[in-house]
């Protein structure tokens, strides 16, 4: 009984807390590269992320869950200056750009724009869906992955801010994924470790020739059914040939062998780019 009128004190307390604890809900969840096995995890513009199944397991139903592609590179300040050398900055990379990231700046915005990434926006947000898409437990044989930079028809449309378009540089980026009920952070995972792209390979390196002769490859065998074509074709002129030599020439030979010979000539033009390979 002389707890009761204490209790009805508390409650509104307990409510209040409640309501204030319901804001940014921090994930320990740490965005990583996608299995080596899978292939292709990184390339010049892209890389491959796992999906963050099981991890968005709290929030509502109706948040959208954001991709947010930050880089550092390009962006000075905060680092002091360099010793004794007046007020040149150091260059800051990002670990320390993103303890600053503005959550509330919210996708589509100028300053979360992929075409003014990274010069004018410091991070874009992309690959906007649902906690659904990201079903838990996983199972085998659904892609459980995410490429970034796979979308390359929005790159330049300024109507489409949130482009999943081919990233700008080698990097290194760093993602996180942010969860939103409407404009309101509900839950975000950590930064990943910087994600660094592959660089255009040197025009010496051997890697070159693979390229070169799979399209080798490639017109060989579109040559091939040709040259095997031109080949009967002059198989079945010199039978004509014999056939007409064995029966003392006549005019009615003379159609064949005009296309069987226009035939010969294919093979040689077509003989000449295979016989460089
Ligand atoms: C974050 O962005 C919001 C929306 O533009 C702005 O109101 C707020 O001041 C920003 N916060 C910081 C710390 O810059
Ligand atoms: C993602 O965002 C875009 C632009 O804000 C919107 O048009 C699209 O419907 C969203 N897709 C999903 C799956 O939420």
């Amino acid at each position: 009984r002389p707890r009761h009128p204490r209790a009805r004190t508390m409650l509104p307390l307990l409510l209040l807390l409640l309501a204030t604890a319901h804001g940014l809900d921090k994930l320990p969840y740490v965005p990583t590269l996608a299995s080596p096995t899978l292939g292709g995890q990184t390339t010049t513009s892209t890389f491959v992320l796992e999906q963050p199944r099981c991890v968005f397991t709290i929030i509502p139903r109706d948040a959208v869950i954001w991709l947010v592609v930050a880089v550092p590179s390009g962006r000075w300040g905060e680092g002091g200056k360099h010793p004794g050398q007046g007020s040149l900055l150091i260059p800051v990379p990002l670990p320390s750009a993103v303890p600053s990231f503005n959550n509330s700046l919210g996708p589509g915005t100028p300053e979360r724009s992929f075409q003014g990434f990274p010069t004018t926006a410091p991070a874009y947000m992309t690959l906007n869906t649902t906690v659904l898409n990201y079903p838990c437990p996983k199972t085998a044989g659904d892609i459980n992955v995410l490429r970034v930079g796979s979308e390359t028809a929005c790159t330049g449309d300024e109507t489409r801010p949130t482009c999943n378009g081919p990233l700008p540089g080698p990097g290194p980026y760093r993602v996180k994924f942010l969860a939103l009920e409407g404009s309101e952070p509900v839950a975000e995972t950590a930064w990943s470790s910087p994600i660094a792209l592959q660089t255009a390979r040197p025009p010496s390196s051997t890697s070159t020739a693979g390229p070169q002769r799979s399209a080798g490859m490639v017109a060989l065998t579109a040559i091939l059914p040709i040259l095997l074509a031109a080949l009967l074709a002059a198989l079945v002129a010199m039978l004509v040939f014999a056939g007409g030599d064995a029966c003392g020439g006549s005019s009615a030979f003379t159609k064949p062998e005009a296309v069987a010979v226009q035939r010969y000539n294919t093979h040689h033009v077509y003989d000449q780019p295979a016989a460089r390979l």
